[in-house]
């Protein structure tokens, strides 16, 4: 889902950044202004610029909420009348990973980002930003083909196509399950791209192929490759890994994990892609 609202802002980087404490939510006041400060873009290509926004903070308002009462007007605080801001969202409930974008330079969705939290005093200032690692299409709107682009890269599925019945799969033991259940709560938000060092803004998708595939990709390999009917391309997928833009473009900064919303194990994932392409390397020089 896009929504159109107008709008506008500053604000700072990507990755890492302030955030907010969760203790500012219980001094919070009630009905105070907040200032708004969005990075606007009116397309690819194209200059962006700063607006900033007043707006009355309902008690338990999320940035997408008060992106739609700047919707409903479009009025920087100059008094000028401006274009309604571009953001994605979908679930409104951080399952979806779309409305990801920086917000006062901190990666994160902003369907789970209260206000109360970031901005609970009256004038303060919060800062909108669309994530840097992908191509703006318009305001907090980006293009993440590049993300799921680089999961078909590994094969990131369970191969089971057919047209007709394969009967149940292979069983699984609890533990098993566990592992792969933590990894399978990937949203393709694109956080931990956003915080990588080694994930840089690609805009030739021509490129994509051979630059870092990033931890998400990785994690997802991970996942498929220990299911068992999925690990039937773990050898491919291993090979692509291994390839340009692998596993070994990690330079093991671990900002990925820190920013993943759903605390996936993505430094392990890592590490275990790690070692199994390193067995599957010796192993295919043995063949050879
Ligand atoms: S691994 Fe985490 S941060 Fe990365 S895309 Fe998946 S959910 Fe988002
Ligand atoms: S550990 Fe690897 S994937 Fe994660 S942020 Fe660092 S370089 Fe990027
Ligand atoms: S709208 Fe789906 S994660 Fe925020």
């Amino acid at each position: 889902m896009l929504n159109f609202t107008p709008a506008a802002g500053a604000g700072s980087g990507a990755g890492g950044g302030s955030g907010a404490g969760g203790g500012n939510r219980a001094r919070a006041v009630p009905g105070r202004t907040i200032r708004v400060r969005v990075k606007r873009c009116e397309g690819p290509g194209k200059a962006s610029r700063w607006e900033v926004f007043a707006v009355k903070a309902e008690a338990g308002s999320n940035v997408i909420s008060v992106l739609q009462q700047i919707a409903s007007n479009p009025v920087t605080v100059e008094g000028e009348r401006t274009t309604p801001v571009v953001w994605d969202s979908g679930c409104l409930e951080e399952v979806c990973g779309a409305c990801t974008m920086v917000i006062n330079g901190r990666v994160r969705q902003s369907c789970s980002c209260l206000i109360d939290e970031y901005a609970p005093g009256e004038g303060d200032e919060i800062t909108l930003e669309p994530m840097s690692k992908f191509p703006v299409v318009r305001d907090l709107w980006v293009d993440r083909s590049r993300l799921f682009h680089n999961l078909s890269r590994v094969k990131a599925w369970v191969p089971i196509d057919g047209t007709y019945n394969l009967g149940p799969g292979p069983r699984e033991t609890p533990a098993q399950q566990e592992t792969r259940y933590a990894l399978s709560e990937c949203m393709s938000c694109g956080c931990c791209l956003e915080a990588c060092p080694q994930f840089t803004l690609e805009e030739d998708p021509k490129a994509w192929g051979t630059s870092f595939i990033g931890a998400h990709a990785i994690s997802q390999a991970r996942l498929f490759n220990e299911h068992a009917t999925g690990r039937a391309l773990k050898g491919e997928r291993l090979e692509a890994l291994m390839g340009p833009g692998g596993v070994s473009d990690c330079g093991n900064a671990q900002n990925c994990v820190k920013v993943c919303p759903k605390h996936i194990p993505l430094t392990e994932s890592i590490a275990a892609i790690g070692r199994a392409v390193t067995i599957h390397a010796v192993a295919r020089w043995f063949r050879g």
